[in-house]
């Protein structure tokens, strides 16, 4: 794992979903009141791009299907078969947002 800084947490809106890149991958930050959450960006569905989607609190919406993640772990909570994307760590520190990637 590596720690790369991706944000400065007063650049990211609460919620609203931001997308970066970090270790090569699409990875989208969501921003829940103060505490902000990263997920792989690409949907497990049919690869749409869950930056583009809508977060009502912790759920984030897929723009293409509807498919919902909850962003504090990358599951899939809607229609729910057991599948997630990945979810990745993330600190804040001096206002910057730094996750820990593979
Ligand atoms: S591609 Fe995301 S729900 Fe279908």
């Amino acid at each position: 794992m590596a720690a790369v800084r991706v944000a400065r947490l007063d650049d990211l809106q609460a919620g609203r979903l931001t997308r970066v890149e970090a270790g090569g991958m699409r990875i989208v930050l969501a921003r829940v009141n103060d505490e902000v959450y990263a997920c792989d960006e690409v949907c497990a569905h049919q690869g749409g791009p869950l930056s583009e989607g809508r977060l009502s609190g912790v759920r984030l919406a897929c723009p293409w299907h509807g498919w919902m993640y909850d962003v504090r772990t990358g599951e899939c909570v809607m229609p729910g078969r057991g599948t997630r994307v990945a979810s990745y760590p993330v600190r804040v520190e001096a206002g910057d947002v730094w996750l820990e990637v593979p």
